[in-house]
């Protein structure tokens, strides 16, 4: 019975490295891997962000786009805690919408650094500590919907994104063999910070269940894919979304154009919904 019942969640005696975790989806993966038992070191730029975190969570002020400074804080992890067997890598930035007539390209440079390199910087140093403890491991990266469907004006992100994805293949292939599995979480819109100021007025009209996701709902999978459930998963990339990647016609229109062309979600709500539609939720 008592076998039964085991806490198939329990991360107890592992370690797990999370980033972006003073704020939104990492801050929440990170709490709900130290509720689940995992020892947790938290990085972030942020660090206001991480003395907030709770305590028994070791945070780190990292810029994780500085490759020495990783190496750095993965040594001192490692000598202070153990090494990773787990790392869930979320931090990044998103770069608004330009038009590609405009487009900056420091900024391109700046989004794929922190997005794409970043990422990919703690992967490495993640990687050959799990390698030298030999228990295997789970790495998790952050992707988004704008990887594989395109919003007009959204193109270094896009590309940071799917240049994720595209790298997660290769990863899980070479990495099998340590029992390391490697995927990757590709949300749809999520209430964190991330997307304040932006107009998301659509989402409540747009969306197959009429409300974005929480931070909380991602963590759940996070857990799971560091649990013993996920281990034969690897080398695959997870919508989590509401149901927004599945709708088609008016609605996926809506979801590629609302921010170039602001009047299409009046009409499609006018149109959807009658006069009557209430207040769209502000999430600036
Ligand atoms: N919020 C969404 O709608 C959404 C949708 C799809 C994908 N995503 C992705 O989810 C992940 C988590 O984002 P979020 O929604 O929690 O946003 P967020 O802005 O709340 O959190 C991102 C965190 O990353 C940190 N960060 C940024 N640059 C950094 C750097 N160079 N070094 C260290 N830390 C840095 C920030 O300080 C912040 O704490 C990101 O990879 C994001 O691209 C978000």
């Amino acid at each position: 019975m008592a076998e039964r019942n085991a806490d198939v969640l329990d991360l107890g005696g592992r370690v797990a490295v999370v980033t972006g975790a003073a704020s939104g989806q990492g801050r929440a993966a990170a709490r709900r891997l130290h509720r689940a038992g995992a020892t947790v070191a938290a990085l972030d730029l942020n660090a206001e962000g991480l003395a907030t975190l709770g305590d028994g969570i070791l945070t780190l002020a990292v810029d994780t786009a500085d490759p020495d400074r990783v190496a750095e804080a993965f040594e001192e992890i490692e000598s202070s805690l153990g090494p990773a067997y787990i790392l869930a890598s979320a931090a990044a930035v998103w770069a608004g919408w330009n038009s590609i007539v405009d487009m900056d390209y420091g900024d391109v440079e700046r989004i794929f650094r922190i997005n794409t390199f970043g990422t990919l910087y703690c992967v490495k140093n993640a990687a050959r500590q799990m390698i030298r403890a030999a228990e295997g491991g789970r790495i998790i990266m952050w992707s988004s919907i704008a990887a594989a469907r395109g919003q007009a004006g959204d193109i270094p992100y896009s590309g940071s994104k799917a240049a994720l994805e595209g790298m997660a293949r290769p990863l899980a292939a070479e990495l099998a063999q340590h029992e390391i599995t490697v995927n990757v979480i590709a949300p749809g819109a999520i209430d964190t910070p991330m997307l304040g100021g932006t107009d998301l007025s659509f989402y409540d009209t747009v969306l197959p269940g009429r409300r974005i996701g929480t931070p909380e709902e991602i963590a759940e999978l996070v857990a799971w894919l560091c649990s013993p459930l996920s281990r034969f998963v690897t080398g695959a990339v997870i919508p989590i979304n509401g149901g927004v990647a599945s709708i088609n016609g008016p609605w996926a229109l809506a979801h590629t154009f609302h921010q170039l062309e602001p009047d299409l979600v009046d009409r499609m709500k006018a149109a959807l919904y009658g006069e009557d539609q209430p207040a769209s939720t502000s999430y600036s």
